[in-house]
């Protein structure tokens, strides 16, 4: 199977979750807009959901899908939210944000009952970190805190637009993505990280994740993820 086919796989195993009347988070980037092709052509043959979508660009693929999409004004519950990630290790935490979504990533999958996040195989890692942490900062702050991140053990880079200029977040934000190489204590770190004064939002999503749906040449490989004792 070629990644692509895994995370069509996931992306039609997550699916199987919507039901009729349900409020459904849209999630954002390459795996997450296979799921909204696919859900796109339910609504097509009669499913009746309404969307929140995690992005501009899920917004517009929704509503040229004729998925009814809202904003946060018009829903108090959301469902069910499926949303791709770039990394996920053995306790459902994520690195989420290469696609820059993950400050409405994370609201969404928040005010969520459920998340399912799918994914194709390479995705699943024993430890977090391989990946480079997404962290969205005001424009203002940007410069304060790259010596705080390299403070913190990573390598942050500003990320670029592919014209160069830096890449501006939908809420108009900027992204420094931290190479920490590995992750020890993802709990800490986005402790640390969210009470940093100028950060908006990082990719760590813990406790976010209830299911995650792998595709692999085997097929998909559905993991629970189990509460926290007490939580
Ligand atoms: C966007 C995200 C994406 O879910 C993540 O980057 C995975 O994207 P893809 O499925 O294209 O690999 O967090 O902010």
């Amino acid at each position: 199977m070629t990644e692509d086919e895994q995370k069509q796989a996931a992306a039609e195993k997550a699916v199987e979750y919507i039901k009729d009347g349900m409020v459904v988070g849209l999630g954002t980037g390459s795996c997450a807009a296979k799921m909204v092709d696919l859900v796109g052509a339910m609504v097509a043959k009669g499913l009746k959901i309404t969307g929140v979508p995690t992005s501009e660009a899920t917004a517009t693929q929704a509503r040229n899908l004729g998925i009814p999409v809202v904003g946060l004004d018009e829903v108090n519950v959301i469902d069910l939210t499926i949303d791709g990630t770039d990394e996920v290790d053995p306790q459902g935490r994520l690195i989420k944000g290469g696609g820059g979504a993950h400050l409405r990533e994370k609201i969404v999958a928040s005010l969520s009952d459920r998340m399912i996040v799918i994914a194709e195989a390479k995705k699943k890692v024993s430890q977090l970190g391989a990946f480079k942490l997404p962290v969205e900062v005001v424009q203002f702050a940007a410069p304060a805190l790259k010596p705080r991140l390299e403070a913190l053990g990573s390598t942050p880079t500003l990320r670029l637009a592919k014209d160069g200029t830096s890449f501006t977040t939908d809420e108009g934000n900027y992204i420094y993505d931290c190479d920490f190489e590995k992750i020890d204590e993802p709990e800490d770190l986005a402790l640390t990280l969210s009470t940093m004064p100028g950060v908006v939002e990082h990719g760590l999503f813990i406790g976010f994740a209830d299911i995650v749906l792998i595709g692999t040449d085997a097929g998909v490989e559905v993991i629970e993820i189990a509460d926290e004792p007490g939580g």
